[in-house]
């Protein structure tokens, strides 16, 4: 009887392990597969024959690198229609701010994804998982946010779930009820957040449709003690918190996330030093968006060395979005992260596995390399992983396992 279903072999592993050095390297590994879980990773010379002696199956790395399965923590994939005439509007002068002030940005989105069907949103999201799937992806993030309503929100939730039955990915889902103030409560700022903490949040609890909750902490969007409310409430229905936080204004989100013993805080770059720090006292994990940082051409990067000296954990996600972030490409978001905020290509890998994996409350199952963990892997044609964030609009990828399977 064989003892592996899989065998990974013939390349070199970047484990991501911190305590086995950079990228936590093993030259010539392999890695042994059963039941969807890793059961050995290591030098091959060293491997237990009973352990890799007789495998099912033997998945060829061909002198390339094997790296965790990668992560993209943060993602609103769900939507309806897309923002290309804003695109071209700020091409031509109009800030984000500006174009959200006079009702499009958001909530044109949200108009587009309310008239959606189930099924349309549903194959637009799929096109998207899929094309991350193919750059290496095996966990993703979805955020609800552009419902605004009970139903809407519900339903964009549950499309994402549906997204992980359907797909080889694991989905992780966050309800972000508080990304703008829907037309129906202009004037009614209070109204519309106690909807968000007396019905989507327990509803969404109760019927297991979201595994976090989220606000936008900005001046058009909700304000600190708003998002407070907002998180207070997911954590008393058993949600853990993530707040987008100082992306166009230091409205000290850092903190505030930190205080609220969230799990991340995203976007960050109007954050201070203090914000930093607090962060770190706190073990909430930076996550950076360095799509949206690019495509709205933001000039203001996101503290880095702070973050660096103070121990804050960074991750890195596409925010794949229609209106602040159309990446749908984990390797670009991992490339613009070294590129425009200065991070080490082994910081970027780390920001797309080891850290983007607590950011999921996922670590211990996910996002290294090592025996007991889920076998999700991606493999790549490259000489060393700092080639993924190095080349720019090729896919190295090469294959891709989920959960133990090979995708073909
Ligand atoms: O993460 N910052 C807020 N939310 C999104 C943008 C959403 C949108 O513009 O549709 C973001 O950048
Ligand atoms: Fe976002």
């Amino acid at each position: 009887m064989s003892t592996c279903d899989l065998l990974v072999r013939g390349g070199h592993l970047a484990t991501m392990q911190a305590a086995l050095g950079p990228y936590g390297a093993v030259q010539d590994g392999v890695v042994a597969v059963r039941d969807g879980t890793i059961a050995w990773v290591g030098p091959e010379e060293v491997a237990p024959p009973e352990l890799v002696g007789d495998p099912d199956r033997v998945l060829d790395v061909d002198g390339g690198w094997v790296t965790p399965g990668l992560i993209d923590a943060h993602t609103h994939l769900v939507f309806g229609g897309d923002r290309a005439d804003e695109f071209e509007q700020r091409l031509a002068g109009a800030s984000y701010e500006e174009i959200a002030r006079a009702g499009g940005g958001i909530l044109s989105t949200v108009r587009a994804t309310r008239a959606a069907t189930s099924e349309e949103l549903f194959d637009t999201a799929s096109q998207r998982v899929r094309a991350l799937i193919s750059e290496g992806v095996t966990t993703v993030e979805v955020k609800s946010g552009y419902g605004l309503d009970v139903e809407t929100e519900l339903r964009m939730l549950s499309i994402a779930r549906r997204l992980g039955d359907a797909l080889p990915v694991t989905v992780s889902t966050t309800l972000l009820g508080a990304h703008a103030l829907p037309p129906e409560f202009e004037g009614d700022r209070a109204g519309y957040v106690d909807l968000v903490c007396r019905e989507m949040i327990p509803r969404a609890a109760r019927e297991g449709l979201a595994d976090a909750v989220d606000a936008f902490c900005e001046g058009i969007a909700f304000t600190p003690d708003e998002c407070a409310r907002v998180l207070r409430a997911g954590a008393a229905h058993g949600l853990a918190g993530r707040l987008h936080a100082d992306q166009l204004s230091d409205r000290s989100g850092a903190a505030l996330a930190a205080r609220l013993g969230a799990r991340s805080a995203d976007h960050l770059e109007h954050t201070s030093d203090e914000g930093a720090r607090a962060m770190a006292a706190a073990g909430t994990v930076a996550v950076l968006l360095p799509g949206a940082f690019h495509f709205l051409g933001e000039t203001r990067t996101p503290p880095i060395g702070a973050l660096r000296a103070h121990g804050v954990a960074m991750a890195i996600a596409t925010d794949l979005n229609p209106g602040s972030s159309p990446l749908v490409s984990p390797l670009l978001a991992m490339s613009l992260a070294c590129v425009l905020f200065g991070l080490t290509p082994e910081e970027a890998l780390c920001g797309m596995t080891r850290a983007a994996a607590s950011v999921l409350g996922m670590e211990g199952r996910r996002g290294v390399l090592r025996a007991g963990l889920e076998a999700d892997l991606a493999v790549w044609a490259v000489s060393h992983p700092r080639e993924l964030p190095y080349w720019m609009g090729v896919n190295p990828c090469r294959s891709v396992v989920k959960a133990g399977a090979v995708l073909e």
